[in-house]
C-alpha cells in the first residue's frame, strides 16, 4: 500500500514518545479545574477531588457559591481557589486555566461540568430561541469546545492529563423515546451527543500528548439543575423510576460520580480514554451498549433504553471492574 511507508515510522515512533512521557500523577500531587462547581455535581466532585488532597479551582457564575466552597474545603485542609466563569466565553476559560497555572503550578484534570437545561426547551415550538441558542452555547460550544480548546496548552505542558464532560443519558435518546414523551427530547439531546463526540474523536486526535477524555452519560442523579427542574425529591425518584437505565428506585448521590471522576483523574480506571460511560447509581456501563441499541424498537415504558435484565451483566463498578452489588429487584 502508498501510505504504509509514511504510516510505518508513525507507529514506530509512538513507543518511544509514550516511554518518555511522566507517568499520571497520584490525586494528590494534581491540579484540576472544576467547571459548573457552584452546586449539585460538579461541587460534590470539587470536594472530593480536594479530599483526596488534589489542589482544585472551581469555576461558575455564582462566585458566592464557589467563595463559601472554598473556604469550606480549605478549613477542612484542602487547597482551592474560585474562577469567576461562565463557559461561554473564551477569556474566562482562559483565566480560570491561568489561575490553576499561576497557583497551584500546572493543570492535569477537567471537569466540564457546566450544562444549561430546562424542560421546556423539549417543547420545540414552545421554546424561545434564545434558550435553544443557549442549551447548545453552554452545552456543547462552552463545555465541550471551548473548555477543551483553553485546556489544551496547560495540559500539554504538564506532559498529559484528562478532561471529563457531562453528558446525559439524553445523548442515546431516539425515536421511542420522542414517542413515548410526545416531545423533542432531541434538544438537550443534541449538545450532549455532540460532547460524546468530542470525548471519542479527541481521545484519538490528542493521545499523543497523553490527553485522555471521556464523556460521562449520566442518568438522573440530585443535584440542584434536576430538583429545580423536577421539583420534589419524591418527584425526582418517580422521575428516576421511568428514566434510569438500571437503578429504577432512585436517583443517584453526585457522590458516586465523583468517585467515577476520580479514577479516570489518576487513571486507575479500566474505561480506556475515548469511552462514553453511562453512570446510573453507583455503576457504570458502557454507552455503547445503548447506541447499539438506538435503532431497534424497544418499549415506551423503557424509552427505547436496553431493559434493566438486559443490562445487568453490563454493570461495572466506579472504576470499571466487576459490579459486585448487583440488585435483584429493579
Ligand atoms: C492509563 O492506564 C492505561 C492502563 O489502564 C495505560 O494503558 C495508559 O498508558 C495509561 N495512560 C497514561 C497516560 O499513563
Amino acid at each position: 500500500m502508498r501510505g504504509s511507508s509514511v504510516l510505518l515510522p508513525a507507529l514506530l515512533a509512538a513507543p518511544f514518545a509514550t516511554a518518555n512521557r511522566p507517568a499520571v500523577r497520584p490525586l494528590n500531587e494534581q491540579v484540576a479545574l472544576v467547571t459548573g462547581a457552584s452546586s449539585g455535581i460538579g461541587l460534590q466532585a470539587a470536594k472530593y477531588l480536594a479530599a483526596q488532597g488534589t489542589a482544585v479551582v472551581l469555576a461558575a457564575r455564582r462566585t458566592d457559591r464557589l467563595n463559601a466552597a472554598v473556604t469550606e474545603i480549605t478549613e477542612a485542609g484542602g487547597r482551592a481557589v474560585v474562577a469567576s466563569c461562565d463557559v461561554r466565553r473564551g477569556d474566562m476559560l482562559k483565566a480560570a486555566v491561568t489561575l490553576a497555572e499561576e497557583i497551584f503550578g500546572g493543570l492535569d484534570f477537567v471537569f466540564a461540568n457546566a450544562g444549561s437545561f430546562s424542560m421546556g426547551e423539549d417543547e420545540l415550538e414552545a421554546a424561545e430561541d434564545e434558550q435553544l441558542a443557549m442549551n447548545v452555547a453552554v452545552n456543547l460550544i462552552g463545555s465541550g469546545l471551548l473548555t477543551l480548546k483553553y485546556a489544551l496548552p496547560a495540559l500539554k505542558r504538564r506532559g498529559g492529563g484528562a478532561v471529563v464532560f457531562t453528558s446525559s443519558i439524553a445523548a442515546y435518546f431516539n425515536k421511542v423515546t420522542g414517542a413515548a414523551y410526545e416531545q423533542m427530547t432531541a434538544i438537550n439531546a443534541a449538545s450532549k451527543a455532540g460532547l460524546d463526540s468530542i470525548a471519542n474523536v479527541g481521545a484519538g486526535a490528542f493521545a499523543r500528548h497523553g490527553i485522555r477524555l471521556y464523556s460521562l452519560n449520566l442518568a438522573l442523579y440530585e443535584s440542584e439543575m434536576s430538583l429545580g427542574t423536577l421539583g420534589e425529591r419524591g418527584s425526582l425518584n418517580q422521575f428516576a423510576a421511568m428514566i434510569n437505565p438500571y437503578h429504577k428506585e432512585k436517583a443517584g448521590h453526585p457522590r458516586e460520580i465523583a468517585k467515577v471522576i476520580a479514577h479516570i483523574a489518576d487513571n486507575s480506571t479500566l474505561w480506556p480514554s475515548g469511552s462514553l460511560v453511562t453512570v446510573d447509581g453507583d455503576s457504570t456501563i458502557s454507552s455503547e451498549v445503548f447506541h447499539r441499541a438506538r435503532f431497534q424498537p424497544g418499549l415506551p415504558e423503557l424509552l427505547g433504553m436496553p431493559s434493566p435484565a438486559e443490562l445487568k451483566e453490563h454493570l461495572r463498578d466506579h472504576r470499571g471492574g466487576p459490579y459486585l452489588q448487583v440488585k435483584d429487584e429493579v
